[in-house]
């Protein structure tokens, strides 16, 4: 869902999304997952400015921007950590989960210009950006530019017999 509102979003929203992630599993408990949230005008503008222009023409109404990080190395001893963006994303998932049960949009993003996050962040090397999200409370369509409105029909999904794969399916 793209069309989002642009009223604001509560602070004790945010905190109750982002502490429903804290309960996320994790490899060592760990807890990888880093979030940076901007709802100031000046943060909103700043995260704005790291989206692609697609992603700007819906997400850049929406009153709060996501920065999901990961720290790469473990924190007991410092080893590279393999699965932090695994963990990272089942945060990610609950965040989205909790979202939408309170009647919030999450909308993650893949499109922003991660090296420029880094360098205007500082974020240190030792720290994966991962990936933004938008969210907001749900919009009015036909305010959505035309190159979105077909996306806001329900999602489809592949088959579950195409997901799930026979322990042979690559040596049969
Ligand atoms: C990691 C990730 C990156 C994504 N990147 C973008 C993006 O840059 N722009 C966008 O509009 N949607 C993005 N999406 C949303 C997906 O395209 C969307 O979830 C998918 O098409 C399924 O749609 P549905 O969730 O409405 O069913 C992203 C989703 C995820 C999880």
């Amino acid at each position: 869902m793209r069309a989002l509102s642009t009223e604001p979003l509560p602070n004790y929203d945010i905190t109750a999304i982002c502490e429903a992630a804290r309960y996320a599993p994790s490899c060592f408990n760990d807890q990888p997952w880093r979030f940076m949230v901007a709802t100031t005008a000046a943060d909103l503008e700043r995260f704005r400015g790291f989206l692609v222009p697609k992603n700007r023409r819906w997400a850049g109404v929406a009153p709060a921007l996501l920065l999901i990080l990961a720290q790469k190395n473990f924190s007991h001893n410092g080893k590279p950590n393999r699965w932090a963006p695994f963990d990272t994303g089942t945060a990610w998932g609950y965040l989205t989960l909790e979202a939408w049960r309170r009647g919030v949009v999450a909308h993650g993003m893949g499109g922003f210009d991660a090296e420029k996050v880094r360098s205007e962040l500082k974020i240190p090397d030792d720290i994966e950006i991962i990936a933004m999200a938008a969210l907001g409370y749900p919009g009015d369509p036909a305010k959505l530019a035309d190159e979105f409105r077909d996306g806001e029909k329900p999602g489809e999904r592949r088959p579950q017999a195409d997901t799930m794969l026979t322990p042979d399916h690559f040596t049969r």
